[in-house]
């Protein structure tokens, strides 16, 4: 029986200390160490048994990576083509955005391929399950469900049943007697998901882990976990909506950043087959403040609406909102706006939302947010039909972006017949019929289009 001992870790980089600080001196983070008990002997121990001798890189026979196809396309894609067999994957996500129905989706079509599968669930009775595999409609008949929360008798029932396929869910309810701490808790978490990685790796079996997000944040183990597992599937997009983005954060087996998008209706998420289209209405050119862009997700464009809305300030500190994109980035194309262009808007209240909750991190949005600003302070819509994609840089310069002709053609299918792009893309973009090309190379005559 390994010995334990009492740490302080840091809820926000999991670092260790020996006693208690204010402030993590690793990341700088005040009030984040909570008490964990760690075993005393180094975590090698676990692999003693393992391969552990150098080895010639060339001479290694690469292990066949083994995937299978759960039927749900979208979610094939996020996961970089299909479950991998003995892969740890932590699908994250708001309260009721919905994890469990996708889960029980992907089991119930594995387990009609013929996979035994195993729906460990510490939140919901086996009544609720079946019930939510009714309203589904699925064929629930090759599913073994637990209801259970105690590591050590999940793991006793993974022996015994031998899964191909567990899903636990949520590791915030699981919790073992080794460890001395409520369940949910930092150590908790670390010791169950360090017990299912040697699950997944030690017997091949594919592990889907379920963690619940809240708006702040993790409940506890935030990175930690994330760098334990193989993949890490995140669910986006408002919970009032009816859309839902999963888009995979890190992927060991497949391409990080790529997403899939799906409907909830009252059976289900449902595959959206045409994305872009539901992120935007119409071809603009009769709103002013909008610009729509197209963006570059994993291995796919995505055509999305940039809002944006100007009003005058009733504050000393004009407010600054940004959804959908990043907040301190609105405040720096705004110094640029003003220093490099003479727009002033230090007096102006800025709201910033990519319509239908989408997420749009990469700068290639910028000339669209920049679009969509001078739209509502000049009040004049961009042109019907115009897409604007491009980076700006600090000296108001326009930047080339990746995957520009992917961006173009996506737009030109959903009807839009302009894109104005930064003019270092022009050259090494090929001509595409039917798109007029408008290159700029400073944001001052970006918003020389509008005026
Ligand atoms: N009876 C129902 N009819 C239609 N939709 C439902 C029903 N029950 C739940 N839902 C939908 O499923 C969502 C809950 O999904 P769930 O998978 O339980 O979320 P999570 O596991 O992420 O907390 C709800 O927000 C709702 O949209
Ligand atoms: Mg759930």
């Amino acid at each position: 029986m390994a010995r334990h001992k009492k740490v302080y870790r840091c809820s926000s980089c999991g670092s260790t200390l020996p006693q208690w600080m204010g402030k993590c001196p690793q990341c700088s983070q005040w009030n984040t160490l909570v008490e964990d008990i760690v075993e005393e002997e180094t975590p090698l121990r676990t692999r003693d048994a393992r391969q552990t001798r150098p080895m010639v890189l060339s001479e290694i026979t690469p292990l066949e990576t083994f995937r299978r196809g759960c039927a749900i396309a979208e979610l094939d894609r996020v996961l970089g083509g299909g479950v991998v067999q003995g892969s740890l994957v932590l699908i994250g996500g708001d309260p009721g955005i919905g994890k469990s129905t996708l889960m029980l989706q992907m089991a119930g079509h594995l387990a009609s391929a013929g996979m035994k599968v195993l729906y460990v669930s510490g939140e919901e009775s086996a009544f609720q399950l079946k019930m939510r595999a009714d309203r589904l409609n699925l064929d629930s008949s090759g599913i073994l469900v637990y209801p259970e929360v105690m590591l050590e008798k999940i793991r006793d029932a993974i022996d015994e049943f031998s899964p191909e396929l567990v899903i636990l869910d949520s590791i915030q309810s699981v919790f073992s007697s080794q460890i001395d701490a409520p369940p949910g808790s930092v150590s908790q978490i670390r010791h169950s998901a360090g017990i299912l990685m040697e699950i997944a790796k030690g017997k091949g079996v594919t592990v889907f882990v379920v963690g619940h997000v809240t708006k702040d944040g993790w409940i506890a183990g935030p990175k930690m976990l994330e760098h334990m597992v193989d993949t890490v599937l995140y669910f986006e997009g408002d919970d009032s909506g009816v859309f839902r983005i999963v888009r995979a954060v890190k992927n060991r087996f497949g391409t990080s950043g790529e997403i899939g998008v799906f409907e909830m209706k009252s059976d289900g998420l449902q595959e959206v087959k045409d994305p872009s289209s539901i992120f935007i209405h119409g071809l603009g050119g009769d709103v002013a403040g909008s610009a729509v862009m197209a963006t570059f997700e994993g291995s796919r464009a995505f055509v999305v609406e940039v809002q944006a809305l100007v009003s005058k300030t009733s504050f000393s500190m004009p407010r600054r909102i940004a959804m959908g994109s990043d907040v301190s980035r609105l405040a720096v194309l705004l110094a640029v706006m003003e220093k490099r262009a003479g727009v002033y808007l230090s007096q102006s209240d800025i709201v910033v939302n990519i319509a239908g909750g989408f997420k749009v991190t990469e700068p290639a949005v910028d000339l669209a947010i920049v679009m969509a600003i001078s739209s509502s302070a000049l009040d004049r819509p961009v042109s019907k039909g115009t897409v604007c994609i491009g980076e700006i840089g600090l000296g108001g310069e326009l930047r080339p972006v990746n995957h520009m002709e992917s961006r173009i053609r996506e737009a030109l299918k959903l009807g839009f017949t302009r894109a104005v792009i930064p003019a270092s893309n022009h050259e090494s973009v090929p001509r595409v019929t039917g798109m007029e090309i408008v290159p700029l190379s400073h944001v001052r005559s970006a918003l020389e289009i509008l005026s």
